[in-house]
């Protein structure tokens, strides 16, 4: 994610940079860094850690200035260090860059600058911005950054300053976000409101693509091909709090409206819309070695566990080799049968999870290759790992992981895609087909947002109820059982799910009059049977909430109520099925009064055992 803020004014820019990079430091936090435009030329202040680390050396040198961007980091590229830290500069030092998003071509212009003399310090894709600026600077760094971005291909938003031009800041965006805050003689940028709403509640929202050069009493804007655009000024008028969560009234409301792009970023750079492989440059693995495999392991614990089961049916249906997943706090314990011959791919959002880490290192000692799948970067786990395969989707701050799961979701179908390539278990043909798919699903996972009055109705409903159970079958059995985690650790509802197939073994006895019982639906394959399982619930009195994909109208004549999700391939609908059930189990909770972001007993990083 990265958060950005800058200020060009009258006042010490120092302070106000770093009152703004604390309200930013939620969207990353190993490292942070400042460049300030003092005594005449550009200096870069960086350093690797929380923002206090660059806090105290700031303190201590007194450092002033009028003119200053800066930047709290969260890794994608290069692990958190004091080098690759933002704001990244040109050899010279006199053109600095902070930038939050993706260079996806980065590696080729780096190629490119490299053979036209420039040296590189860092691992990061923005060092390619501070040197491909100054390679087209010709006296207008506005120019300069115009003939850049058309050039970078992915995600950005980024602001320069130069002691060339003292007197501005020069910032684009693209699919991430940054505002201007209008002062009385003086301006700010920023990655989110909150970072100045201190000092002003007027700001511009910056549109898609739109390039803006901002002095101390002057804000222009232009579309990526110069020309003028006239913008309406924002009034803010939420208090910081809900600033922070971005208008939303929790952490968790916000990071589940947040998937479509965690997800569309985890997929950036590795699959397009016009090749038919999947490159995943961080997975070192080639056909002998996976060839050597005889099985794999998946471990982890809770919401990742549950993305685990979504991994086994990818990678034993798409690349046909077997896999057993694992609770990281068993495997540990049961001497699990792991040798050279044993691939385990590890899964943890935080990377820091005790029962994991521990889980890793005794698969590790037995000789077992280990890639993870992991979303911080630098973290135990992945500095570990023989491969790591990181999910972009930001710092998840909510504890009820939502964004976390999705992406964990779609590296797996990565790793299950890239295997079946390695082994050619199926056609090119097939792999872009899939491909194709997935890189729709950010709008399928858009559009299964917008359909809350269903759940709200229900949650409404159902919120003073005991117990709930999850049913289903195939995948929807895995996202069943991540539907009803989510219900019982913010809303305290006890919750059960099943394999819908075994009811008839033993749960169907708790099913009475009106127990509430959620039935996904979407697995085609598997549907005749889910609906035997349906009608056996509600013969003995069950409310059913049926989960369904769109055009099932068969389904409302069965359930008591349904809630459609656009269509979408069997393998590909757990990213988007899942979407309903964690907006059930938040606006349960929110029914509740619950404390949403931070649920009772519970902990974000669970570094016990
Ligand atoms: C549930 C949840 C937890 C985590 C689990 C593993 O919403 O967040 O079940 O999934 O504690 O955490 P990580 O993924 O950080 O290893």
């Amino acid at each position: 994610m990265c958060g950005i803020v800058g200020y060009i004014g009258d006042k010490n820019a120092v302070p106000v940079l770093m009152d703004g990079l604390k309200k930013l430091e939620y969207r990353g936090y190993d490292s942070a860094g400042v460049a300030v435009y003092a005594e005449g030329k550009v200096q870069i202040r960086k350093y690797k850690g929380r923002l206090s680390v660059l806090e105290e050396h700031l303190d201590k040198e007194k450092l002033s200035g009028n003119l200053a961007i800066g930047h709290t980091r969260w890794a994608t590229h290069g692990e958190p260090s004091d080098a690759n830290s933002h704001p990244h500069t040109n050899e010279k030092g006199d053109i600095a860059v902070v930038h939050n998003g993706i260079i996806e071509n980065y590696l080729k212009i780096k190629d490119f600058l490299i053979s036209k003399g420039y040296v590189f310090k860092s691992e990061v894709d923005t060092e390619v911005l501070a040197h491909f600026i100054d390679y087209y600077y010709e006296g207008d760094l506005a120019e300069a950054v115009r003939k850049v971005i058309k050039e970078i291909k992915g995600s950005y938003a980024f602001a320069v300053i130069t002691n060339r031009e003292p007197d501005k800041i020069v910032c684009v965006r693209k699919e991430n976000p940054l505002i201007v805050g209008i002062g009385e003689d003086e301006n700010y940028i920023a990655s989110d409101i909150p970072a100045i709403l201190k000092h002003t509640r007027k700001t511009y929202l910056m549109g898609e693509n739109e390039l803006a050069v901002i002095t101390k009493d002057d804000i222009r804007f232009y579309s990526e091909n110069g020309e003028p655009v006239k913008k309406e000024v924002f009034n803010v008028d939420w208090d910081v709090s809900a600033a922070e969560k971005g208008g939303y009234r929790h952490f968790m409301l916000k990071e589940i409206h947040e998937q479509p792009k965690a997800i569309k970023d985890t997929m950036t750079g590795r699959m397009a819309k016009d090749s038919d492989t999947i490159r995943l440059d961080d997975i070192k693995l080639t056909a002998e070695e996976l060839e050597r495999f005889s099985k794999i392991f998946i471990v982890a614990c809770g919401t990742a566990y549950h993305a685990g089961l979504v991994g086994k049916y990818l990678i034993e249906h798409l690349a046909k080799i077997p896999v057993e997943v694992d609770i990281a706090s068993e495997f540990r314990y049961r001497n699990p049968l792991v040798d050279e011959k044993t691939l385990v791919i590890i899964i943890s959002q935080s990377g820091e999870t005790l029962d994991t880490f521990a889980a890793l290192k005794e698969a590790k000692n037995k000789g077992a290759r280990i890639l993870s799948v992991v979303n911080v970067v630098g973290s135990s786990i992945a500095r570990e790992s023989h491969d790591v395969l990181y999910t972009w989707a930001g710092p998840e701050i909510a504890v009820a992981s939502t964004k976390a799961y999705t992406t964990q979701i779609i590296a797996l179908y990565e790793i299950a895609l890239h295997m079946a390539d390695l082994k050619g278990t199926l056609s090119k043909e097939e792999i872009k087909t899939i491909k194709d798919e997935m890189l729709n699903l950010p709008a399928k996972i858009e559009k299964a947002l917008g359909n809350k009055e269903e759940i709200q109705k229900f949650a409404s409903k159902n919120s003073g109820e005991k117990d709930v159970f999850f049913i289903g079958r195939g995948l929807d059995y895995a996202v069943a059982l991540e539907g009803s985690l989510k219900l019982k650790e913010i809303s305290y509802i006890h919750s059960d799910a099943y394999a819908a197939g075994e009811l008839k073994h033993g749960p169907i006895a708790l099913i009475e009059e009106g127990t509430v019982v959620v039935a996904l639906m979407t697995q085609h394959e598997l549907y005749e049977k889910m609906l035997s399982n349906v009608k056996e619930v509600k013969a003995r009195g069950a409310y059913v909430f049926a989960i369904a994909k769109e055009g099932n109208k068969e389904v409302e004549t069965i359930a008591d109520q349904t809630l459609y999700i656009p269509q979408v391939s069997d393998m590909l609908s757990p990213t988007v099925t899942v979407i309903p059930l964690q907006l059930l189990a938040y606006y349960m909770a929110v029914e509740k009064g619950c404390d949403v972001d931070m649920p009772r007993n519970l902990a974000k990083s669970v570094t016990v055992e």
